[in-house]
């Protein structure tokens, strides 16, 4: 490894390989930086032939019958091959220097891992747009789109045909269809009949969907057929951001919507969905994560007593953020655009509009986050783990 003047002096860097042990775990230096691991994380996620499946890479050895006194007979390490253990219990290891750089659980690794977000300024500009041909044609055009989903919550597809059910082919090329109740493709017009607030032409507050679902779909795709009609302008709203203005100005009212549940409700004559949640949901870091707010679904609260009043206070706080304009993006869709929206994260809702002055028609499916994500990786070449040692022939 290459020194740099200024920083640690050669007689305070160690070698690579350097290892020390102690009872529970032990140390080995890498890229000059010594990196901890328990003894039984590294017996757990063995490569040894005994312990994987050869051609899948799935665990054989139950990690339950590891003893709880697993430690090394002995441990070297070898300049190519990385870290050599032979175990207490009899089995031989070996935990390549790639593989202990790609799974090194230390504070300085996992928060490398982490996937930060970038929030919406108070003033946002409209989503990023990527033509229909490029996001379907090619690794290159798919990769921007996903990396903008993941990173901004939203993106436009342009020219997309105007076709019935194209939506459902766009899908396709990028993840699954999450089936829900109603319809598989959804079907937002006017619709003096229609079961949700969207069949009317006012105003829809900025939203997520089917807050009803305890698993709420995390990819909305809405497809325009054709958007003639006055009025009707698209809005977005970075509900993370939001939340995050709510967390740093008052973290007391942010902490009460981790907390209390919230019921949510849709149902047609033939369906019915329901759920209650707080409408905030964290990760275990304390990150946001879930993010539900329909106030037009909201059931009435069931909360304990003096819960209530905190609830509203902290309620009206975040809907006056929401409904301030900070954080949103406002701007007209055109015939053929698609807007995919992260709705774990991104509201969306859309201004009133004439009926009687041309017509509007989208349709829009949902997907999940995950399979979007799991797309991103494998055209990244980086879902498959890297094995801690080569396979064996037998
Ligand atoms: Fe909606």
């Amino acid at each position: 490894m290459s020194q740099t003047l200024g920083h640690a002096s050669p007689e305070t860097t160690l070698p690579d390989g350097t290892l020390e042990l102690d009872g529970r775990s032990l140390s080995v230096v890498l890229d000059g930086r010594p990196r901890r691991f328990h003894y039984v994380w590294l017996r757990d996620n063995s490569w040894a032939a005994d312990d994987r499946v050869r051609q899948s890479g799935e665990r054989k050895l139950f990690t339950a019958s590891i003893p709880p006194d697993i430690a090394p007979t002995v441990a070297s390490w070898a300049p190519e091959r990385g870290l050599e253990v032979l175990w207490n219990d009899g089995q031989a290891a070996t935990y390549s220097p790639a593989w202990l750089r790609r799974y090194d659980y230390s504070p300085a690794a996992r928060a490398d891992r982490r996937r930060t977000v970038t929030l919406w300024s108070e003033t946002a500009g409209e989503p990023p747009r990527f033509p229909h041909a490029e996001v379907v044609a090619g690794r290159e055009g798919q990769l921007a789109y996903l990396d903008a989903v993941r990173e901004f919550g939203a993106a436009v597809v342009t020219d997309v045909p105007s076709e019935h059910h194209e939506v459902e082919r766009f899908a396709r090329t990028i993840g699954h269809i999450r089936e829900v109740a109603f319809e598989r493709v959804h079907n937002v017009r006017h619709d003096p009949a229609g079961y949700n607030v969207a069949h009317t032409p006012g105003e829809l507050k900025p939203h997520t969907d089917m807050p009803s679902y305890n698993w709420p779909p995390s990819i909305q795709l809405l497809h325009f057929l054709t958007n003639q009609a006055t009025g009707g302008e698209s809005t977005l709203v970075d509900g993370w951001a939001a939340l995050a203005e709510l967390r740093r100005d008052a973290p007391h009212h942010f902490d009460v919507l981790t907390r209390v549940a919230v019921p949510f409700q849709l149902f047609s004559d033939d369906e019915d969905t329901w759920a209650e949640n707080p409408m905030v949901q964290l990760d275990t870091d304390g990150e946001v994560r879930l993010f539900r707010f329909s106030n037009q679904l909201a059931q009435p609260l069931s909360a304990p007593f003096d819960q209530v009043e905190k609830f509203y206070d902290a309620y009206r706080h975040l809907g006056q953020i929401i409904d301030s304009g900070r954080y949103r993006a406002t701007f007209k869709s055109a015939d053929g655009d698609l807007l995919t929206v992260h709705s774990h994260r991104v509201l969306h809702g859309r201004m009133p509009y004439d009926p009687t002055s041309g017509a509007r028609h989208l349709q829009d499916v949902y997907m999940e986050f995950d399979d979007l994500m799991a797309r991103r990786r494998v055209l990244r070449g980086e879902h498959k783990p890297i094995p801690a040692q080569p396979q064996e022939r037998s």
